[in-house]
This record gives C-alpha cells, sequence and structure tokens, in this order.
C-alpha cells in the first residue's frame, strides 16, 4: 500500500448541494443517483469542511475491499452507530472495536453455523403455521387466499427468532414491536443522515416518539431476561451466552442493562432484514412461475415431513433464489465507516473524519459488475459462478470483520420458511411492483398482496 499522502484525494461530486442531500437520505436508489455524477468512488460535499464532516461514497468492489476487507483499514463505528448508541445504549452493533472484539467472541458461538442448525425446528414451524391458516382461509380451494406477504414474512421471522434465541413466543407482540421498531430506527437513521442536527438535549416531538419506542422495546428486553434469570433451563441461547459473558479487562459479567440493549439490538437487526428478504423472494417468485416450479419441486422431493436443518444441502436453489433476492433487495442498503486516519482506498485518498458510505444497493445493481442486473435470474449463484466471482460484489451482510454474526442464521431461517411455504402452495404476486421505505434497514413498504393456492 502506498503511503495515502502521495495519494490524490478522492474526487469531488459534481452535483449541486441540495441534490446531492436529497441523495444521500434517499438511502438505496440515492446511490445510483450518486454514482451517475460522480463515480463510483466519489466524495460528497454537502457543506464547507469545517461544518460538516466529508462523506465518501464507495460502490465498487474494489474500494469496498480497501474499506471492509482490510485488516489496517482503520475503519471504526460512525455517525449512524453513535446515533443507535445514544438512543439505544451500548450493544454489538455500536462498540467501537476495541470493546467490541470480547463481546462478538463471547457471542459468535450462539450463530456459528452448525449452532443456527439447532434451530431449524422453530424456523419451519413458524412458516407451516402461516401455510395451515391460509388453507383454513380458503388455500385449500383452487380458488385460493388473498394474503399480505408483508405482514406474513413479519411474524414468520419474528417468531422464528423470539422461539430460537430470545426463548420467547413474539407473536402476540409483534405488531406492536414492529411498530416501535420502526419508529426508533427511522428517527435514528435520519438524525444521522441530517447535514445539520438539533442538539440531543433539545426534546423534539420526533426524539420523545423514538424514546418511547425504545422504552417499550427495553420492556419486551428485561422481561425477556427476567425470565431468564427466574428459569435458567428456559431454551434462549442467546440471553445465556450473554449472561455468561464477562468483561475481559475487569472479569466482572455484562450488566442487566448492557443484555436488555444487546436482545433489543438483536431484534432490530434480525427482524426487519430477515423479513424483507423473504417477502421479497416469495413476491418475485410470485412473478416468475417457472423459477417457483423449481423451487417446489425441490422441496417437494424431501416429502411431506417438517423440512429441517439437515435438509439444507438439498435445497441448493432454493438459497440461490435468496442469494439473489439479496442482490436486488438488499435489506441493509449500505452500510457506514468512519476513517480513524488518512487512508487509501481504490487508489486515492480519504481523509481522516470522513464517513465512508458503502452503496450495496448501487454495488448489487451495477451494469459493469452484473450481467443485465436487474433481471431477477437465480442462477447468477450457482456454485460454479460463485466460485468465479469477486468476493467484494455481493455484500447483503457486509464483509470483514465487523459482518452481520446473524448471516447464517438469516440464511437458514429464509431457506426453510420459503422451502415450506412454496412446497404447499402457489404464489402468485398481485402487485407489479415492490415498494419499500428505507427508514434505516429497507422494510417492503406493504400490503405486498398474492393470492396463494394449494399444489
Ligand atoms: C437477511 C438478513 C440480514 C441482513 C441482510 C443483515 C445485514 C447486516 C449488515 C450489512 C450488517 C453490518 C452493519 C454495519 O456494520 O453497520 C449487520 C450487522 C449485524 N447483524 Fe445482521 N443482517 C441480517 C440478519 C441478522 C440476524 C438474523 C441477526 C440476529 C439474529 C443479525 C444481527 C446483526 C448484528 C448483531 C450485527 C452487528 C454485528 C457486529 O458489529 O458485530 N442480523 N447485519
Amino acid at each position: 500500500m502506498t503511503d495515502p499522502a502521495a495519494l490524490p484525494l478522492v474526487p469531488r461530486n459534481p452535483l449541486p448541494y441540495r441534490e446531492l442531500i436529497k441523495a444521500v437520505r434517499n438511502l438505496d436508489s440515492g446511490q445510483e443517483v450518486i454514482r451517475a455524477a460522480g463515480g463510483r468512488i466519489t466524495r460528497v460535499a454537502i457543506g464547507p469542511k469545517w461544518l460538516v464532516p466529508p462523506l465518501v461514497s464507495v460502490m465498487s468492489p474494489s474500494a469496498v475491499r480497501d474499506v471492509l476487507g482490510r485488516s489496517d483499514a482503520f475503519s471504526e463505528r460512525c455517525i449512524v452507530h453513535e446515533e443507535v448508541r445514544h438512543m439505544a445504549g451500548d450493544s454489538l452493533f455500536v462498540l467501537p472495536n476495541e470493546q467490541w472484539r470480547p463481546r462478538r467472541r463471547a457471542l459468535q458461538p450462539v450463530f456459528t453455523r452448525p449452532h443456527v442448525k439447532a434451530f431449524g425446528g422453530h424456523m419451519s414451524r413458524a412458516a407451516q403455521v402461516f401455510v395451515d391458516e391460509w388453507r383454513s382461509r380458503g388455500a385449500a380451494t383452487t380458488a385460493g387466499a388473498d394474503i399480505d406477504l408483508d405482514l406474513a414474512c413479519r411474524r414468520i421471522t419474528m417468531q422464528s427468532l423470539g422461539r430460537s434465541v430470545l426463548g420467547i413466543d413474539l407473536n402476540e407482540r409483534a405488531d406492536e414491536i414492529a411498530a416501535h421498531m420502526h419508529v426508533a430506527s427511522s428517527y435514528t437513521a435520519d438524525r444521522a443522515l441530517r447535514p445539520f442536527r438539533a442538539p440531543r438535549w433539545l426534546p423534539t416531538p420526533a426524539r420523545r416518539r423514538a424514546r418511547i419506542a425504545v422504552a417499550a422495546m427495553r420492556k419486551v428486553t428485561d422481561d425477556i431476561l427476567a425470565a431468564c434469570r427466574a428459569d435458567p433451563s428456559r431454551d434462549a441461547p442467546l440471553v445465556h451466552a450473554l449472561i455468561a459473558a464477562t468483561d475481559p479487562e475487569t472479569g466482572r459479567p455484562i450488566s442487566d442493562d448492557d443484555i436488555s440493549n444487546d436482545l433489543l439490538i438483536f431484534m432490530l437487526a434480525g427482524h426487519d432484514t430477515t423479513a424483507t428478504a423473504l417477502t421479497y423472494a416469495l413476491w418475485s417468485l410470485g412473478h416468475h412461475q417457472d423459477v417457483q416450479d423449481r423451487v417446489a419441486a425441490e422441496a417437494a422431493a424431501l416429502g411431506d415431513r417438517e423440512i429441517t436443518s439437515a435438509d439444507v444441502g438439498r435445497l441448493g436453489y432454493t438459497v440461490q433464489v435468496l442469494r439473489e433476492a439479496l442482490r436486488l433487495c438488499p435489506p441493509a442498503a449500505g452500510v457506514g465507516r468512519l476513517a480513524t486516519r488518512d487512508i487509501e482506498v481504490d487508489g486515492y485518498r480519504v481523509e481522516k473524519g470522513t464517513l465512508v458510505a458503502v452503496g450495496i444497493y448501487a454495488l448489487h445493481r451495477d451494469p459493469e459488475v452484473w450481467d443485465d442486473p436487474l433481471t431477477f435470474d437465480p442462477d447468477r449463484f450457482t456454485p460454479e459462478r460463485m466460485k468465479k466471482r469477486n468476493r467484494w460484489q455481493f455484500i447483503p451482510f457486509a464483509g470483514g470483520a465487523r459482518s452481520c454474526i446473524g448471516e447464517h442464521f438469516a440464511m437458514l431461517e429464509t431457506t426453510l420458511a420459503l422451502a415450506t411455504i412454496v412446497r404447499a402452495v402457489r404464489v402468485h404476486s398481485l402487485d407489479a411492483e415492490f415498494p419499500v421505505d428505507v427508514p434505516f434497514t429497507t422494510v417492503a413498504k406493504g400490503p405486498i398482496r398474492a393470492r396463494v393456492q394449494p399444489r
């Protein structure tokens, strides 16, 4: 690597301030506007440097590797994580690298590929409950039943997260929790991306609403923790891992407050994301009956019994479908990092203090990187084609040390749910478009209507 001081500064994006601000705040498709004007690595100056810290947008595989993939990249948590930390306290998602390492080491065992396999039963059963309900509502007749894919997938993922790692049945509270999540995460992302932020002590109505939402979610996580303390035999692996973890410096256990923060962040990070992946995959299949038939045939080959983690090796095409859904509609449209010193990115200098925005959405839809990028084509993800691909061009779970801890969990859950649903019913999507909101992560702007008929 060259001394960054000898490198040219990342070229400035030529769009006028007003358009840049609009594009930056439009977390998914705004990336393409920024790229069209300034290229795959571009400096977005939305005010004088002394007033607004610089932002560099990176959207090419090599630039992403330089930011996320190098152990000496000096990239840290950024303003987005800082805002979440102020709103919801210390947690795995927001802790600076130094404090984060031991926490991640303590929690990683819960989320390894072999360990998450144990949760498969909860995941399949959560999907089966919906298939049964659709049948009782008319999906057993050829006329079928009309459903909202967004609502169904949210409930499936909430149930499966609750039962798998939190040891609780979240279904009754699912809608309420989801609404609180939406309020809290929109507020934090919105604040993080404003060029000018109101001081934190100012009690704005939006801030008050977000605080109330966080308090309501904290009530749920406090209850989960209390239930596990009262009954240590409760099947709640994440909660027990947090209770058992200690601070490597002091040897003391993590405080109950911090455990509760972590549980909250796992609910936030693990719910909307998986729900969006599953909803988008089902909506896409509802428009591509030939692809859906291949998924159904793969799942039907397993017989009528419950689909388990042990079957995943035989659901290769289903996994390809999910990867294609994650490419076209990445639930995390982007991730941010802070450069803690001058660094080299794709042959340019990124100055210390810069917010580096990794544009996952734009990267996944880049015509220079993907053939025919807007076409839904799961065959892009055959094992042979995956092997030949640049590791940094498909990054739905980010990459490097701070990539998603829930990746194996999410892939297993969505694979089992997709196979369970498509084996039982044929899905016809009734909406031509898949409208989204990007309050923080990308969520369907429901309802996403579909008709389901028995197979
Ligand atoms: C399709 C589903 C998912 C996607 C696309 C996704 C994506 C991501 C991405 C891109 C990051 C990096 C964020 C950043 O650095 O700012 C991340 C981090 C994280 N995710 Fe996920 N995620 C998914 C599911 C899950 C699930 C199911 C869980 C938990 C059960 C989870 C828990 C987390 C946590 C705790 C972090 C912070 C990790 C750390 O810094 O060590 N995610 N996720």
